[in-house]
C-alpha cells in the first residue's frame, strides 16, 4: 500500500471494533483495484463526536457497527428509504460533506442467498427477532419472499412480525413449520458455544436453503447438520462479504472484487481460529 497526501480515508466506527474483519476485507479490495485508499478501525465512544470527526476530516465512507446502527440516524443528512424502514444504518457515504446512510446488511444477506436460490415466491423462516432479523425480513419481503418470524420470546417476535405484516411462530412450535429457506439470526451457536443449535435438527429437510448469520465458527452446528441432511448452506461469512461488497460499490461506484474480499476475510478468520 502506497500511502500519500492523496490517500482517501475510510473506516468502521463502533465499540468494540477490535474483532472487526472489515479492515481486512476493504483494504484487500482497495489494493486489488489499485485505489489510493485505506480503511481503519475507529473505536468511537460517542456517536455525535464521530460524525463531527467524519465531516471535519473528510472521511469518505464509514461502516457503522454495534452500538451505533440506530443511534447514528438522527445525525445524518439523508437516509436511504430501505435503511429508514429497517431503522438501522451500517454504511455512511460522505458526498462533499453531506452524509447519507444506507443498510447493506440486508442487501448482503439477499445477495448471499441469491447465489444459491431464487427468492421470489419462496417461503422463509427467520429465527430471531433482533436488528438482523428485522433488516433481513424487510429485504426478503421486498424480494417477494413469504416470511415467518420464529422467536423464543413472544413479545419481541410479535412486534417484529406485526411491522413486517407476517406470521409469528413461537420457537417451541417451530417443529410444525415448513420453509424453502431458513435464516438464523440469533447468537446461538457462536463461539465458544459451538455445539448449540437454535432449532430441532429434524426440521432441516433435504433441499432447504439454510443461512446462518453467525460467522465464528464459519460452519456452525446448524450449518453442519443442515449440510449432513442435504440442505444448501450459506455461512455468515458469505453475508459479511456481500455487505462489505455493497459498501465498496456505494463508496467507489465500482464493481466489488468479491473473490478478493472473500479470500481476505477467510484468511483473517483462519488466523483467529489458530489463536483460539
Ligand atoms: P441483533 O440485533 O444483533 O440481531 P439481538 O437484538 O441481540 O441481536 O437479538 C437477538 C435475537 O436472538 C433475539 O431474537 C433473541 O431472542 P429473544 O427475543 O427471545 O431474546 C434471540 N436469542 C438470543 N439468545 C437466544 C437463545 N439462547 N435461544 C433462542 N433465541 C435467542
Amino acid at each position: 500500500m502506497n500511502l500519500n497526501q492523496h490517500t482517501a480515508l475510510y473506516g468502521v466506527i463502533g465499540d468494540p471494533v477490535g474483532h472487526s474483519r472489515s479492515p481486512a476485507l476493504h483494504n484487500a479490495a482497495f489494493l486489488s483495484t489499485g485505489l489510493n485508499a485505506v480503511y481503519l478501525a475507529f473505536e468511537g465512544k460517542e456517536i455525535e463526536g464521530c460524525i463531527r470527526g467524519i465531516k471535519a476530516l473528510g472521511i469518505k465512507g464509514v461502516s457503522v457497527t454495534i452500538p451505533f446502527k440506530t443511534a447514528v440516524i438522527p445525525y445524518l443528512d439523508e437516509i436511504d428509504p430501505l435503511a429508514r424502514r429497517i431503522g438501522a444504518v451500517n454504511t455512511i457515504v460522505n458526498n462533499k460533506g453531506r452524509l447519507k446512510g444506507y443498510n447493506t446488511d440486508a442487501l448482503g444477506a439477499a445477495k448471499a442467498l441469491e447465489e444459491r436460490t431464487k427468492l421470489r415466491g419462496m417461503t422463509c423462516l427467520i429465527i430471531g427477532a433482533g436488528g438482523a432479523a428485522k433488516a433481513i425480513g424487510f429485504m426478503l419481503k421486498e424480494k417477494g419472499v413469504t416470511v415467518s418470524i420464529v422467536n423464543r420470546t413472544r413479545k419481541r417476535g410479535e412486534t417484529l412480525a406485526r411491522s413486517l405484516g407476517c406470521p409469528f411462530v413461537p420457537l417451541v412450535d417451530v417443529e410444525g413449520e415448513k420453509g424453502d429457506i431458513l435464516v438464523q439470526t440469533t447468537p446461538v451457536g457462536m463461539y465458544p458455544h459451538i455445539n448449540q443449535c437454535p432449532v430441532p435438527e429434524h426440521i432441516l429437510e433435504q433441499g432447504m436453503v439454510v443461512m446462518d448469520i453467525v460467522y465464528v465458527p464459519a460452519e456452525t452446528r446448524l450449518l453442519k447438520s443442515s449440510r449432513n441432511r442435504g440442505c444448501a448452506t450459506i455461512s455468515g461469512v458469505g453475508m459479511f462479504i456481500h455487505q462489505g461488497a455493497e459498501q465498496f460499490r456505494l463508496w467507489t461506484g465500482m464493481d466489488p472484487p468479491v473473490e478478493v474480499m472473500n479470500k481476505a476475510v477467510k484468511e483473517a478468520l483462519s488466523e483467529q481460529d489458530e489463536r483460539n
